[in-house]
């Protein structure tokens, strides 16, 4: 076990955090004149601070405790708070291998931190031999692994990330936002071995909730109670809360979309092996798929034209475009245009 206290910034570990009115009367029963709410309406009433409704139930679905779980204003807010929390601005440095998820750099820029950013193999899988001297540098306080790596789709090996788990002694954030679309289940279960681990997921994929912003990070109890203590006092309002803990309620429906998202990715691919233009479409562990075509900047505006958006990745890899799988119809426009693709 790693002594977590000696990677938290000193100013964090001193921190007197704010009492909310909900922090200092948790009580639901009572005429509430605390916190300066106006008295009418129906979303007038400040939300959970820490959304204990949905945890109770996230708890049970991930088989974890409440205690380590903590919900962000979407990804994005568990990776800021990170940075926040661990990574002394203009001194110390984080770790991640490339292409990867933009947010990890732009968060890192935000925040004056380093970024240290290993190339992935051919194989879009981490060249140990060139991270391992990186490991024992005391320096790095975070390294971000994302599995299934947006954008090139594939799962990162797990004997991989145990191994830096077991060697290095920062803190590794393990951003498994695509995991419900993979043929492997998630890794959360190294929580209980590693308490250097955050497991972040989110609702914003396999969940169909982007818009209620929900990202969740799974970690030992000391990680997120540093997290609730830095973390703005009602950073998930009560309408997102709801939206979560409704879709949770209905599984059902998760499990259709997950379905059906999964058999649209297979059709899609059988339809794109028949479109001599493309070169390659990589496997894909997640709900979108990385093809390599010709000439990617032609091909993306041709289909900007026809009203079709995909992403151009051609900057990250070399004429290479990323496809969301959409629904049977969107997908099928999407082929419709690229036989016209001459
Ligand atoms: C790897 C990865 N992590 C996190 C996110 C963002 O998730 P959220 O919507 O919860 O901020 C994305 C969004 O595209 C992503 O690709």
């Amino acid at each position: 076990m790693i002594d977590i206290n000696q990677i938290v910034r000193p100013n964090i570990l001193t921190l007197n955090p704010y009492t909310s009115a909900r922090d200092a009367h948790t009580g639901r029963e009572g005429v509430f004149l605390d916190a300066n709410e106006n008295p009418y309406g129906t979303l007038n009433r400040y939300p959970d601070p820490y959304q204990r409704k949905l945890k109770q139930k996230l708890a049970i679905l991930k088989g974890v405790a409440q205690e380590n779980i903590f919900i962000g204003n979407g990804s994005d807010e568990v990776i800021d708070l990170a940075f926040r929390i661990f990574c002394n601005p203009g001194e110390d440095k984080v770790l991640t291998f490339s292409p990867t998820y933009g947010m990890y750099s732009v968060s890192a820029a935000i925040n004056n931190i380093e970024l240290i950013n290993l190339p992935l193999a051919t194989n879009f899988q981490i060249n140990m031999d060139e991270l391992s001297p990186y490991l024992n540098d005391s320096s790095i306080k975070l390294i971000f692994i994302c599995s299934p790596n947006n954008p090139t789709g594939n799962l990162i090996y797990s004997a991989d990330i145990e191994l830096i788990l077991n060697q290095f002694e920062g803190i590794v954030i393990l951003d498994e936002a695509y995991i419900d679309f993979a043929n492997r289940d998630s890794l959360i279960g190294l929580l209980q071995s590693h308490n250097n681990l955050i497991v972040m997921q989110t609702f914003s994929k396999a969940w169909g909730l982007a818009a209620a912003r929900l990202g969740t990070a799974y970690s030992s109890e000391e990680i997120i109670a540093i997290y609730n203590r830095v973390k703005p006092p009602y950073n998930v309002s009560a309408i997102n809360q709801q939206a979560a803990i409704d879709a949770l309620d209905n599984i059902k429906n998760y499990k259709e979309k997950l379905a059906l998202i999964k058999t649209e990715k297979e059709r899609l691919i059988t339809k794109l092996k028949t479109i001599h233009r493309i070169k390659t479409i990589y496997p894909s562990d997640a709900n979108f798929l990385l093809i390599e075509v010709t000439d990617a900047n032609r091909l993306y505006k041709d289909l900007v034209a026809k009203k079709i958006i995909i992403r151009n990745r051609d900057k990250q890899i070399a004429n290479c475009l990323r496809i969301s799988i959409g629904t049977a119809e969107e997908n099928e426009k999407l082929i419709n245009a690229l036989r016209t693709y001459a």
